[in-house]
């Protein structure tokens, strides 16, 4: 699977939900998750995040985000259409630490 890690955070560009074949984003308010239930593998979403965000599963310690998606994407709606990113995303892209400056 694929994962949504810290750095969409506050960002929220949204260009991943629109090349997603299976529609396994999922939203909440000031990040995007994967189901990692569903994601099917194809790795196409992954070039398509300015923050980077996107990762494979397969790089060193993922699992905690691979929970972290799975947890969220069960209480999120799903989203499939882009949209604007968050007010200040380019001073927050790449700042250190979001999860705990920013998510709550
Ligand atoms: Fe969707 Fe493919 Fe990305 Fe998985 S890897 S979230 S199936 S676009
Ligand atoms: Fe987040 Fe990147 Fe998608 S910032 S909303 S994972 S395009």
């Amino acid at each position: 699977t694929y994962v949504v890690i810290d750095n969409c955070i506050a960002c929220k560009y949204t260009d991943c939900v629109e090349v997603c074949p299976v529609d396994c984003f999922y939203e909440g308010e000031n990040m995007l998750v994967i189901h990692p239930d569903e994601c099917i593998d194809c790795g196409v979403c992954e070039p398509e995040c300015p923050a980077d965000a996107i990762r494979p599963d397969t790089e060193p310690s993922m699992e905690e985000w691979v929970e972290f998606n799975r947890k969220y994407a069960e209480m999120w709606p799903v989203i499939t259409t882009k949209k604007d990113p968050m007010p200040g995303y380019e001073e927050r892209d790449g700042e250190k630490n979001k999860r705990e400056k920013y998510f709550s």
